[in-house]
């Protein structure tokens, strides 16, 4: 068992609200923690709920808000930001971490803490959210099925929409292009790099690549070196996509950055609950061996704000009853490659193998 309290830090944000209310649905009392006293302490209040407020930029305060606490789970991002100061709190006060990033960058900057982690004894777990819960489980469960793999395609499709704080981590890594594994490494590529269909299960889509989460993850989770992660998109979107190899630049410029962030910050927190409840998840994933032997699985399940919070509270019970693996871990490595299953509403189904 894990000892000590839960916080949740950013939990004022739009998906820190999810996740809150999901936690209080399950009966767990976590500490709610941000920068925004007043934010915080009205959402505390009104659930009836401790809160502390501190800022990451001053790790003697980042640390006096961890007193107490056994588990983070920390949904404060960009993560770009913002892990690196929480995680170093959390190693210093050997408290487990817990994030929702999607962001390549953040997942390896943490595995390269695996080492650190494994001698303080603290879990850094980072992608309890619909990036990269679902698709990390699938990449395993494929790994599982095909040991043999050396390429590894993921794909989804998420109906549904996005919050302001996904598209402003979106803008804010922007113009970087696209990224794929490689022989182990991360290979970056042209944004929109590779189209092909996939059957999420409706009949076949198009779908193009991009830097998800997974492109680093799924490695730490199967040891399949070559990894590439697809997106259903309409043809109007992977149009603009392409388009942004070549003004991806003027995401870098920090004039046209700060006239998108200003547009997002106008716009509604997220999808509300009607739009929610109307959204879904697909994902589908293909693992292939040098001997041309294939196997496709998919899973479909809630929309993936809804099925973030289901999976990060999912996460933090793991932990609180002892199931915390000291180091860095994806979450099919904490919890195993059948974790995504325990969520009410996710189906995975396994097509025939191909070649066998
Ligand atoms: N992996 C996934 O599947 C998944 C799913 C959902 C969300 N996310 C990610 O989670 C993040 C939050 O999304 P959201 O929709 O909840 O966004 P949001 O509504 O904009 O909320 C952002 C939260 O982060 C806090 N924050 C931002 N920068 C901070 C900083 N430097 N120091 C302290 N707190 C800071 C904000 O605090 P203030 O109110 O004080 O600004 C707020 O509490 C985004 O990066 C998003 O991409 C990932």
């Amino acid at each position: 068992m894990t000892s000590g309290r839960v916080l949740i830090y950013g939990s004022n944000g739009y998906t820190g609200r999810l996740i809150v209310e999901r936690a209080l649905e399950r009966g767990l009392r976590p500490v709610l923690a941000g920068r925004n006293a007043d934010e915080v302490q009205r959402q505390a209040d009104a659930v009836g709920l401790d809160h502390r407020v501190f800022s990451l930029d001053d790790p003697s305060a980042v640390d006096a808000g961890l007193v107490g606490v056994g588990v983070v789970m920390h949904c404060a991002g960009p993560f770009a930001r913002t892990s690196r100061p929480m995680a170093d709190a959390c190693l210093r006060t050997r408290v487990h971490y817990l994030d929702i990033t999607g962001e390549i960058a953040v997942f390896e900057a943490l595995a390269a803490r695996d080492a650190e982690a494994k001698a303080s004894g603290v879990m850094l777990l980072p992608g309890v959210g619909f990036d990269v819960v679902p698709s990390d489980c699938l990449a395993a469960h494929l790994a599982r099925r095909l040991p043999t793999a050396t390429r590894l395609s993921l794909g989804f499709q998420a109906l549904g929409g996005l919050s302001r704080g996904t598209t402003t981590t979106m803008i804010e890594s922007g113009g970087g292009g696209g990224m794929v594994r490689r022989g182990g490494a991360l290979v970056p590529v042209p944004a929109a790099w590779k189209t092909r269909r996939i059957d999420f299960g409706k009949g076949p889509r198009l779908a193009t690549t991009i830097p998800w989460g997974d492109v680093s993850t799924a490695f730490h989770s199967t040891g399949i070196g070559d990894v590439e992660v697809y997106v259903a998109v309409p043809a109007a979107t992977r149009r603009l996509m392409i388009a942004s190899r070549y003004v991806g630049w003027l995401l870098g410029t920090a004039a046209v950055r700060a006239f998108l962030l200003r547009a997002v910050r106008r716009r509604p927190p997220g999808p509300d609950s009607a739009a929610r409840a109307r959204g879904v998840s697909r994902l589908w994933g293909e693992a292939e061996a040098p001997d041309d032997r294939l196997v496709v699985s998919r899973l479909t399940g809630p929309e993936g704000y809804t099925l973030t919070a289901l999976t990060a509270v999912a996460a933090i019970e793991k932990v609180l009853g002892g199931g915390a693996r000291a180091g860095f871990q994806t979450p099919s490595r904490a919890f195993g490659a059948d974790f995504v299953l325990e969520i009410d509403g996710v189906v995975r189904e396994d097509l025939a193998p191909i070649g066998a």
